[in-house]
């Protein structure tokens, strides 16, 4: 397969056959955020805004990210010439005020939040919240699991 076009902020570099986006970004001096390079920390996540999304380019998002046109840069070889975005803000933030913590008990071990949203947003296991207390100290929860509410951990 030959390489493609990728149009990226004020860049245009063109892959190689075979090549990921984050592979050529990085061979043309790209500034992108990544980690792992293996597709499990969404790190190197971007916005598609024309061409097509390889599949193998959304494994492991979830459906509300795939409706969005997220693709990992790391795990899409482009087959279309593709112009991508930088996640927004509000892509990824989204405020949320605790307006009730339960405590635990001998019967549920757990705290329990409940949390008022600055605007409607749809979660899913793998997502975090930063708990920002007025302190200089944050606290990074994970999503691992729903069943009737979500379950996370520190
Ligand atoms: S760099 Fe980790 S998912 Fe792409």
């Amino acid at each position: 397969m030959s390489g493609k076009s990728i149009c990226y902020e004020t860049h245009i570099v063109q892959t190689k056959p075979d090549e990921t986006i984050l592979d050529a970004f990085i061979r043309c001096g790209v500034a992108i955020p990544f980690s792992c390079r293996g597709g499990s920390c969404q790190t190197c996540a971007v916005r598609c805004l024309e061409g097509d999304i390889p599949i193998t380019a959304q494994k492991g998002l979830s459906d509300y990210q795939k409706q969005r046109g997220y693709l990992l840069t790391c795990c899409c070889i482009p087959t279309t010439d593709m112009t991508i975005a930088p996640l927004s803000p509000d892509d990824i933030i989204t405020d949320a005020f605790v307006i009730a913590i339960q405590q635990p008990t001998v019967a549920n071990p757990c705290y329990n939040f409940t949390f008022e949203l600055a605007r409607q947003r749809h979660f899913t296991v793998g997502d975090t919240f930063k708990i920002v207390d007025g302190t200089n100290k944050e606290n990074i929860i994970k999503i691992i699991e729903y069943d009737v509410e979500w379950l996370a951990t520190a």
